[in-house]
């Protein structure tokens, strides 16, 4: 059966979405508490409609399993503007007034990243799946707390991004697990620009380009190479002032980062990023070059492209020159988490974003800020279920 044929079956995509053979604990709890109905979609409630909501909210409605019920947010034009654009029925102007008027089954939290703790806590609290934008919360405290109380709630919570489901991150995983590059040893990650020039938060403490940018680098990384043991990290504010929305606005969060991570038996890779780096309109072939290296004892490895937006892949070995490969994306984006857990949820397919990840780059990142703060290096205590891919 395909895609579309599995669709149009109402009653195929009923049972699945209570009774899916392989759907995990929560995503069986979480579909039987789910307002669905055989042949209906994931009723889906947005809160932050500011830039990615432009990107999110399209990728959300060309979804066979979504329905957008209700838009909101604290600025409740912008909530206005995107439910008069795309259609959507209810809006609201905050979290608790949302959550207390047109059911839904999946939050998706694309607010400002100071909010994302409060607005998820407050999701789970009234026993919704959540989709949150990264980071998850801004302390290991309140992402622990969030973890234990999904778990209490039997409801799913899952942090972008999306980095892991795309099939350059799936066969980075194979070609290592295949041991064709021998054993690796090293890898790095890049990713900087210029800096957003919309929202203040971006430079002010709960936001910087660790938590924005970087975040994307060491979800891969970890994702390959294994949960991260210790951290040694370097932050430096660049450029003290901004001019955002013509007003200028001090910096202080991170705009220059240095991160290297230990995950153990001799791997060390290291992250590099800023919004100190040239602007977002490189050209092409140089947006199309590696952004993620990695060097073993037999060969080397590299994502062509940023790894949420991959071109390709190519490998070396000592007997193999470039080989470039993997240059399909898919059906993978960068915006698309919340159709994908979607999709997980009413289908029962597994979820390789996990929120046991998202808490564990939590904790490296917020490790990283520690190291710059005290001069040491920093002990990671969480784990996940690694290798995601090829064990
Ligand atoms: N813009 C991008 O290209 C992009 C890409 C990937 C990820 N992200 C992530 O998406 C999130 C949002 O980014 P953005 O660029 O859209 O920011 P933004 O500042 O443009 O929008 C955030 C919106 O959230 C609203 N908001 C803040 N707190 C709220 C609350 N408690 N309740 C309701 N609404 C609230 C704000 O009023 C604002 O409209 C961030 O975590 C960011 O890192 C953004």
């Amino acid at each position: 059966m395909n895609r579309r044929e599995f669709l149009q079956d109402a009653t195929v995509l009923g049972a699945t979405l209570g009774l899916a053979p392989g759907v995990s604990a929560s995503a069986r709890s979480v579909a039987s508490k789910s307002s669905a109905t055989p042949g209906t979609r994931l009723k889906v409630g947005v809160i932050g409609c500011g830039n990615v909501s432009g990107s999110y909210i399209p990728d959300m409605l060309s979804s066979p399993y979504i329905e957008i019920v209700s838009a909101c947010d604290i600025i409740v034009e912008r909530a206005q503007q995107r439910a008069q654009q795309f259609n959507i029925p209810n809006v609201y102007p905050h979290v608790d007034a949302m959550l207390a008027g047109a059911k839904f089954d999946l939050l998706v939290n694309l607010t400002s990243m100071p909010s994302h703790y409060p607005v998820n806590k407050k999701g789970l609290e009234a026993k919704v799946n959540v989709w949150t934008e990264k980071p998850m919360a801004l302390s290991v405290r309140q992402g622990k707390e969030l973890l234990a109380l999904a778990k209490k709630q039997g409801v799913g919570f899952w942090p972008a991004p999306t980095v892991v489901t795309s099939p350059q991150f799936r066969f980075m995983a194979e070609t290592i697990a295949s041991g064709k590059l021998g054993s690796i040893t090293a890898a790095h990650g890049t990713y900087g620009h210029s800096g957003p020039t919309w929202s203040e938060w971006f430079f002010q403490k709960g936001g910087g380009c660790l938590f924005d940018l970087g975040v994307y680098n060491v979800a891969t990384l970890s994702g390959l190479l294994g949960p991260v043991k210790e951290v040694v990290g370097m932050t430096r504010i660049v450029t003290p002032t901004r001019e955002i929305n013509g007003k200028t606005i001090q910096v202080t969060a991170d705009d220059n980062t240095m991160l290297i991570m230990d995950h153990g038996k001799g791997v060390l890779s290291h992250v590099q990023c800023g919004f100190v780096y040239p602007g977002d309109d490189l050209p092409a072939e140089i947006r199309k070059m590696s952004s993620v290296d990695l060097v073993g004892t037999k060969g080397t490895m590299h994502l062509l492209g940023y790894d949420w937006g991959p071109v390709g892949v190519g490998v070396t070995t000592e007997s193999t020159p470039l080989e470039v490969t993997c240059t399909d994306p898919g059906p993978y984006k960068w915006q698309y988490g919340a159709s994908y857990i979607a999709e997980c949820l009413a289908t029962g397919k597994k979820s390789l974003i996990t929120a046991e990840h998202g808490f564990h780059f939590l904790e490296v990142m917020l490790a990283c800020h520690e190291s710059q703060r005290t001069g040491r290096r920093i002990k990671v205590e969480s784990t996940f279920a690694w290798p995601i891919f090829g064990g």
